[in-house]
């Protein structure tokens, strides 16, 4: 009887980068063009299977939107990871990106953060990725090109983050 660990995951980054999505792509296999942004945050729940145990993810996808930054500590708060999204056509919501792994690693209680470089299915890129993975790789974080509208990589990045998790 293998055994079911729960985390808490949060999801941080500029409005519009596509936090929603890839949770939506992640819990339910859909995508939509014309996604809302989100108010507040979402709660949504995924269980993942890994080789020796269950773990299941308390994910709160927070609203990017500027007026919503001073909520975030509520949703990061006692979470051991989080993702932090950006979008690689977008060079401001990179740098908005590092300001969150920043604010994560001061705050300290963060433990798995990973950096998502989403929407890799579009052109032009404006970050390019061997910037975004040697800035990852300075700063602790897994890192991860991904595309919620082609599902790509989405169930490997929350994969990796259940792999890393520790288990007690
Ligand atoms: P807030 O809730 O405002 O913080 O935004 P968000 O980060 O949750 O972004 P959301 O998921 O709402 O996506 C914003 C827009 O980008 C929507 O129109 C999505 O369809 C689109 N989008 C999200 N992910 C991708 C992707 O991987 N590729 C492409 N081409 N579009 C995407
Ligand atoms: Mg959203």
């Amino acid at each position: 009887e293998p055994k079911t660990y729960s985390y808490k995951l949060v999801l941080l980054g500029e409005s519009a980068v596509g936090k929603s999505s890839l949770v939506l792509r992640f819990v339910r296999n859909v995508f939509c063009e014309y996604q809302e942004s989100t108010i507040g945050a979402a709660y949504l729940t995924k269980t993942l299977t890994l080789k020796d145990c269950i773990v299941k993810l308390e994910i709160w996808d927070t609203a990017g939107q500027e007026r919503y930054h001073s909520l975030a500590p509520m949703y990061y708060r006692g979470a051991p990871a989080a993702i932090v999204v950006y979008d690689i056509t977008n060079r401001d919501s990179f740098e908005r990106a590092k300001d969150w792994v920043r604010e994560l690693q001061k705050s300290g209680g963060v433990g798995v953060i990973a950096l998502a470089a989403n929407k890799c299915d579009l052109e032009p890129r404006r970050v390019p990725a061997s910037e975004a993975e040697a800035y990852a790789e300075d700063s602790g974080c897994i890192y991860m090109e991904t595309s919620a509208k082609n599902n790509i990589n989405v169930a490997e990045l929350f994969q990796q983050i259940a792999i890393k998790l520790p288990k007690q």
